[in-house]
């Protein structure tokens, strides 16, 4: 091989060195500096956690979800001006730095299933959210799990092999069949005396009543609606015969038809929560109709004031569950001026750190 014949010239071409070495605009006097944690400080998680906010990606965006959590939850009315049009209880000063930010969180089955639960368990036990929307499985894999035991398992096992052993997957997590099995035990009398009740007291059953109901029966310290029920959080799932209840519905109108749920009163009390709140918060972790029924209750309002979403789902294909909370400011389920952020990530990892962070350590 032949040395090509370069000749010196110390003029790099000019179209080059242009295109390479552009000049930059000064930088903002409040731009931070990226910087991450030092782990010659020793491990510290708080500042471990505080160094997120610099590190950039969706560390940064964790940070900014934290930021977010933490001012819903220092807000009160009186940190306003009093408005012409506020109600008249909350002209009154002392009343004032009593009104707190209401905190929708919404879930997805998933998230029972797994240790989430326990985050979540802790927060609603100590109130410090108003209301939660979830679906079937986020109600009754809590119930299922008082009883009996959700296990590790791999999200290699093949399906015919679990389907012959009776245990079914939810990721890398194993359900026994027979949970379901005693789920049915236990629920079927509860629905018979709802059925009486509705017969009798002319009880109009809706999904939120029905899953406070089922929150005073288990009476377990360990369950999430249990201290629903006990701190008076509503808890809606209009998609609540989408799993194993619905399928105890379907049994139950065999065995003793006529139950009957309504879903118009829940709809109307879900967006009278955000109606007539003086400033929302939206925390939601995954997408469907956990994610679109808080958003849609929050356009009643014209738009929640803070916005947390936690989820993995992309935008690309038009799905509401991708959508980051920009989409949202265009149908008027978060305000223009409000405060967002979506944390691309999956939950079990990112929210326990969110209530240790803007939950539990703020409360210590
Ligand atoms: C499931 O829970 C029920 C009620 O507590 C109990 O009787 C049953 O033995 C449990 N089953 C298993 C496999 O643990």
């Amino acid at each position: 091989m032949s040395v090509p014949d370069l000749t010196a010239d110390d003029t790099t071409p000019e179209l080059a060195t242009n295109a390479v070495l552009v000049i930059s605009e000064e930088v903002p006097k409040d731009a931070k500096p990226i910087k991450g944690y030092d782990f010659n400080q020793g491990v510290d998680y708080n500042r471990l956690f505080a160094s997120y906010l610099t590190t950039g990606c969706q560390a940064t965006n964790l940070a900014k979800a934290l930021e977010i959590i933490k001012k819903m939850r220092r807000w009160r009315l009186s940190d306003e001006p009093i408005k012409e049009t506020d109600k008249d209880e909350w002209k009154d000063l002392d009343t004032r730095s009593g009104v707190k930010c209401k905190i929708f969180l919404g879930y997805t089955s998933n998230l029972i299933s797994s240790g989430v639960r326990e985050a979540i368990r802790y927060l609603v036990q100590h109130k410090m959210v108003d209301v939660i929307v979830t679906t079937a499985g986020g109600i009754e894999e809590d119930f299922i799990k008082c009883r009996n035991k959700t296990y590790l398992g791999s999200f290699e096992s093949k399906g015919a092999e679990l389907r012959k052993r009776g245990l079914n997957r939810i990721g890398n997590m194993y359900v026994p069949n027979n949970n379901y099995r005693d789920f049915e035990d236990w629920i079927i009398p509860i629905f018979d005396k709802m059925l009486k009740e509705q017969q009798e007291e002319g009880t109009l059953w809706t999904p939120s009543k029905i899953i406070r109901r089922l929150g005073k029966e288990i009476n377990d310290e360990s369950s999430v609606y249990y201290w629903a029920y006990k701190n008076d959080i509503p808890v809606y799932c209009p998609a609540i015969t989408d799993g194993s209840i619905g399928d105890m519905l379907y049994f139950h109108s065999y065995k003793s038809p006529g139950l009957v749920i309504d879903l118009v009163q829940d709809i109307r009390a879900i967006n009278n929560e955000a109606v007539f709140a003086p400033k929302t918060g939206m925390i939601i972790l995954g997408g469907g109709v956990v994610k679109h029924h808080i958003c849609n209750a929050n356009l009643m309002r014209n738009g929640a004031d803070f916005a947390v979403y936690v989820n993995t789902a992309q935008e690309f294909d038009g799905s509401d569950a991708g959508a980051k909370p920009d989409e949202a400011v265009s149908w008027g389920k978060i305000r223009i001026d409000a405060e967002s952020v979506k944390v691309h990530a999956d939950a079990t990892l990112v929210f326990p750190i969110i209530v240790a962070q803007a939950f539990a350590a703020e409360n210590s």
